[in-house]
């Protein structure tokens, strides 16, 4: 298992230190695991003056699989568009060909009082978010700020997807759903957007090629309703790249932080990259207070999708969940007569519960 750890910025060079010591124990125990790391983000800017340096996305090339922290600061938000830590995020995302995003919410029983929601709207939530990550506005061209004849200047981005991009996700939707509870809910905007019409349209003719699973069609306004009325209708949500950045981080709150929501991000073959939701957080990074249960989650992911490694992956999240069985809580999630503990102990707790 070769694996490029990426750490980038804020809390990411920390939080991925706790997942590496569950690579490093899962090492010992006979996996034969290979780390090697590299700079993204902000910090691939600071090393080489580029947030993707070549270095880092050949590496990301050559591995079967991608661990990343986190990317973005304060220190870079005046750089060129060109040169901001999010363009080395996107870029490695494209250059990879990650189009399907994985972003399970799934409510540990142990944080159903942690959520602000009511415990009884949110306990035994296990939705998967299914976001597609390669195209739509992120990437649509033309995009830029001109200026008008009236001295004005005016902003403009561009939301595209080709059939076959929405097919190839569209499909995956439908595969994950035949292993979960058989539902699909594809969230659109379709009574204003063209592009949404079009994404109705064909993921409804995927849809065909899987009969015993229950599609259903969503406005996205709606669906950030439904998210907080009565989020347990879901199953799994397929959508495009903008709407499943939005109701991802909503579905996040749900399960009590989005300091527990994991993510895979796959090509066709299964290869991937793995990634916390959260992002950078440089207000609390190097305080040793952030929250590593998503990033070791999303190691159980790398396990469970592109080493189709099952029991390891349980293995992972059993020993996250005892860790919680514990009472041990990082901020994010503490609550009262709970031990609060920094990411460092938490991520030590969850080793030895391993
Ligand atoms: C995410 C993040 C990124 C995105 C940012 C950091 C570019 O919000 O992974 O959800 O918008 O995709
Ligand atoms: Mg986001």
């Amino acid at each position: 298992m070769k694996i490029a750890v990426l750490p980038g910025d804020g809390i990411g060079p920390e939080i991925v230190a706790q997942a590496a010591k569950v690579l490093e124990a899962l090492r010992s125990d006979g996996l034969k695991i290979e780390l090697e790391y590299a700079h993204i983000g902000g910090a691939g800017y600071d090393a080489a003056g580029d947030p993707l340096p070549d270095a880092t996305l050949k590496l990301a090339q050559q591995s079967d699989a991608v661990l990343l922290g986190a990317v973005g600061g304060y220190q870079y938000d005046t750089l060129a568009r060109p040169l901001r830590p999010e363009q080395g995020l996107l870029r490695i995302r494209k250059g990879l060909n990650l189009f399907a995003n994985l972003r399970p919410a799934l409510l540990y029983p142990e944080l159903a009082s942690a959520s602000t929601l009511r415990s009884e709207v949110v306990s035994g939530l296990d939705i998967m978010i299914l976001r597609e990550l390669t195209g739509d506005i992120y990437f649509g061209q033309p995009r830029g700020i001109r200026n008008l004849e009236n001295g004005e200047r005016q902003g403009f981005d561009t939301m595209l997807y080709s059939e076959s991009e929405i097919r190839r996700v569209a499909h995956v939707g439908f595969q994950i759903a035949m292993k979960r509870n058989k539902k699909v809910c594809s969230v659109d905007k379709a009574n204003v957007l063209d592009t949404s019409m079009l994404w109705r349209e064909i993921v409804t003719e995927v849809a065909k090629e899987y009969p015993a699973v229950e599609l259903s069609h969503m406005y996205v306004d709606n669906a950030a309703m439904q998210l907080v009325r009565a989020p347990k209708q879901f199953d799994v949500i397929v959508t495009g790249n903008i709407f499943g950045d939005i109701l991802s981080d909503e579905a996040s709150m749900l399960t009590g932080s989005i300091g527990m929501l994991p993510s895979a991000s796959l090509d066709a073959n299964n290869k991937g990259l793995y990634e916390p939701c959260h992002g950078s957080a440089p207000d609390i990074a190097g305080k040793n207070i952030a929250n590593p249960l998503a990033t070791i989650l999303s190691v159980a992911m790398m396990m469970r999708y592109t080493f189709a490694r099952e029991d390891i992956a349980q293995r992972i999240e059993g020993a996250v969940r005892k860790t919680l069985q514990k009472s041990l809580r990082t901020a994010d999630i503490a609550e009262a007569g709970m031990q609060k503990v920094g990411t460092d102990a938490m991520g030590d707790a969850v080793v030895a519960a391993l």
